[in-house]
């Protein structure tokens, strides 16, 4: 009797969209009278993204997903998960939106995911699972986020903006997650954002112990649940509120484990994420994004991908690269679409910020964005959105 080969579920497909505008924060420290290093080494970051006046969530994750519709159509898609911390409607989820912009069918459900950062390996979490049952399904994934904290705090240079989409289906092309999970919750005020606010809450110092303990707490649980060893992971990528947080968790992980720990290994994983800013639940998908495109050297290697959000829930998964990876790049988008962006003064990336606030006052939108979607504005309280010429 031939023995059947377990089916093969994954990522087959992601795409990346940010904001229109970037602010570098080389001027942000002049401005502060802050030395440089600090942000590009002692937190790890170069940049971030701003979107335009005409941008928010839904034009940039329309805008991700666009780019996977184009080269997949949407056959078989049957689902969309929107996972985002930055929601713009109380009630209506985001991918509602999406859908209507993207033109899918009707005959597809759609949510939104909340739980901080971390919504977005959740929705990857019930799309796998949709499509163990239906494998003749696909799911369309999306995460997106503007990370917003108050001016003049501690937090303001680790702000950001950014989409990943992703296509969950059966044999995909680019990763077959495993079926092993480490999963960690832990009720901790680290970070958070009150219903009356547009701007989150963060205590920084007990934001980088909860991450770090959800971690090792991810791990610990991994291997109880029969996941590899530690040197069968080949890459690690991690959720990156900023690029030294990920640094922290992992030595802290190799001490645990008690195996050496060479920074550098994580640093291709953080090529785009220095440059977008944090982008919640984005983040990790960026990062992943940012390995695929550059490490030549991962078809059939193993994978871990670490998830956080605050509050807190930490999850760890495993995948392998299928060997033909590097044929279905989008070999140089991002860094086109990073090379792209606006640069704004600090005075101006202020207004936009202060402005940014959701409302549902009636309001226009100027015409700023060059993305393929942009948000009109509000009408009678109801948000719209339009596709533009550049669509
Ligand atoms: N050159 C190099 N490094 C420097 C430096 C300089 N001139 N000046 C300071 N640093 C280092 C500090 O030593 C520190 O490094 P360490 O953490 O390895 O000790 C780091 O820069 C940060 O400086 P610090 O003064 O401790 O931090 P801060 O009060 O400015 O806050 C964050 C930094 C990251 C905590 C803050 O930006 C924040 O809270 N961001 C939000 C985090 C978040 O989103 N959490 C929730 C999601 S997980």
């Amino acid at each position: 009797m031939t023995q059947q080969q377990p089916m093969r579920v994954g990522i087959h497909d992601i795409a990346i969209a940010t904001g229109h505008h970037v602010l570098e924060l080389d001027d942000l420290a002049e401005t502060l009278s802050v030395d440089p290093a600090k942000y590009h080494v002692g937190i790890g970051q170069d940049a971030f993204s701003v979107p335009a006046a005409d941008e928010d969530i839904v034009t940039m994750g329309a805008a991700a997903a666009q780019e996977i519709i184009d080269r997949h159509g949407a056959e078989g898609i049957r689902t969309v998960l929107f996972a985002t911390e930055s929601g713009v409607d109380q009630s209506k989820a985001a991918g509602v939106f999406v859908h209507g912009l993207l033109g899918l069918p009707q005959n597809v459900r759609v949510v939104e995911l909340k739980q901080a950062c971390y919504g977005g390996t959740a929705a990857v979490q019930l799309a796998l699972g949709i499509v163990a049952r239906a494998p003749h399904e696909r799911v369309l994934v999306i995460a997106a986020d503007v990370a917003r904290y108050d001016v003049d705090t501690a937090a303001e240079p680790t702000q950001g903006a950014g989409a990943a989409a992703m296509l969950i289906a059966a044999d995909p092309d680019l990763i077959d997650l495993e079926p092993a999970a480490g999963v960690f919750t832990a009720d901790v005020d680290d970070f958070w954002r009150p219903n009356d606010r547009s701007t989150a809450l963060v205590d920084g110092r007990l934001s980088v112990s909860a991450y770090v303990n959800a971690f090792v707490g991810a791990w610990d649980d991994l291997a109880g649940q029969g996941g590899p060893a530690y040197d069968d992971i080949a890459r690690f990528v991690h959720h990156q509120p900023f690029t030294k947080m990920a640094i922290k968790a992992h030595r802290k992980l190799t001490q645990h484990v008690g195996v050496p720990f060479d920074e550098s290994d994580l640093a291709l994983g953080f090529t785009y994420n220095r440059q977008t800013g944090n982008t919640y639940t984005a983040s990790l998908w960026i990062g992943l994004a940012a390995l695929l495109d550059l490490d030549d050297d991962l078809g059939g290697e193993r994978i871990g991908l670490f998830s956080y959000g605050s509050g807190s829930v930490g999850e760890l998964i495993t995948g392998i690269v299928r060997p033909e990876y590097q044929d279905h790049r989008r070999q140089g988008r991002v860094r086109e679409l990073l090379a792209a962006r606006v640069p704004l003064t600090v005075p101006e990336y202020r207004e936009l910020h202060a402005a940014g606030a959701a409302t549902s006052e009636d309001v226009e939108r100027p015409r700023v964005t060059a993305g393929p979607f942009r948000f009109a504005g509000v009408r009678s309280g109801a948000r719209h959105y339009e596709r533009t010429a550049q669509a």
